[in-house]
């Protein structure tokens, strides 16, 4: 029998073509650059699945150009990229990569937030410009993070992970969400529940760990940042549209807030001019970016086409109703 057609936009890694290539002919884009739409809409016409990265668009357009699609396996957790209504309309199964990249993104999240907090970035510059005269008391002074408030925004796997490396640095964790997290949770994390507006007056840096959805889409704008402290800093390794990027400059500008990391953009790769400022820290979509991680990411997507192809439900289906009536 014929194995199923499979375009993958991305040479993905080992262990995940291993998986795939066992089951599926597989198409893969090898080139460096991004595959343009109009070769995704190409060499998805007589496919039956498709694994896109995060930057390609799944939208009714394609579905329609794709009939014999029966599943997008999404490389990563976040699934903004794909209309899951429109696959579940149509028949196809939408998936994606939880679970596996929580404690990366938690570590990169730190990484952004102690960056910024204590000018790690400003202070290679200023070594390797050559300028630096020696020690001196007052130079390259930034703000304290041990003991400081940490206000969460969104506690799921990766705001819970974020909250847990806290009690390191003994800090007093809040956190703000659609649910109140069940009363173990707060105990296990030491972390109290404050309404956003709360959150946002009583932290001193403020990590964004949402998805991004109708409900979420400039979430931290101009009013919200008024309502920081001027001490504060945001960090952000959710998706850039959670913050209004024109607000967050003007807040920065302003001094209304003390800074921000930033490892999402509004339009990425596009950069708001504003925000290239000694007090902002910037990375490129990078949050879950460790070999490990990367692979097991993208050996997940492949788990998830290669059990659909055998018969079996995919194990990180976003739209379970889909196979209900199979
Ligand atoms: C990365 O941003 C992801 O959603 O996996």
């Amino acid at each position: 029998m014929a194995k199923p057609k499979v375009f993958a936009t991305h040479p993905l890694f080992e262990e995940a073509r291993i998986i795939l290539d066992a089951g599926c002919e597989v198409e893969y884009w090898t080139q460096p650059e991004r595959p343009p739409r109009e070769e995704i809409l190409r060499r998805v016409k007589d496919k039956e699945g498709l694994v896109p990265l995060l930057t390609d668009r799944i939208d009714d357009e394609l579905l329609r150009n794709a009939p014999k699609l029966r599943i997008v396996s999404n490389v990563a957790v976040g699934y903004d990229n794909i209309d899951v209504p429109a696959c579940t309309k149509r028949g196809v199964v939408a998936t994606n990569t939880p679970g596996v990249l929580d404690e990366t993104t938690a570590d990169f999240a730190w990484a952004l937030l102690m960056a910024v907090a204590r000018r790690v970035v400003e202070g290679d510059t200023y070594v390797r410009s050559g300028n630096w005269k020696g020690w001196n008391l007052d130079q390259m002074c930034g703000a304290d993070v041990w003991g400081k408030t940490l206000g969460i925004i969104g506690f799921g796997r990766i705001g819970r992970a974020m909250a847990r490396r806290a009690a390191g640095f003994k800090m007093h964790v809040i956190y703000t969400a659609t649910k109140q997290a069940p009363s173990e949770v707060e105990k296990e994390l030491s972390a109290e529940y404050r309404d956003l507006n709360t959150l946002l007056a009583e932290s001193d840096f403020v990590s964004l760990h949402v998805p991004l959805n109708s409900d979420t889409r400039g979430l931290l704008n101009g009013p919200k940042f008024f309502r920081m402290k001027p001490t504060a800093f945001v960090i952000n390794t959710a998706r850039g549209p959670v913050v209004d990027e024109a607000g967050l400059v003007h807040a920065l500008e302003t001094g209304k807030i003390s800074g921000a990391a930033l490892d999402v953009f509004e339009q990425e790769p596009f950069l708001h001019p504003g925000l290239k400022r000694a007090n902002v820290v910037m990375a490129p979509h990078m949050g879950s970016a460790s070999v490990e991680t990367r692979s097991k990411m993208a050996a997940m997507a492949a788990h998830n086409v290669a059990a659909l192809f055998r018969g079996q439900r995919p194990p990180n289906m976003l739209n379970p109703d889909v196979l209900k009536t199979a």
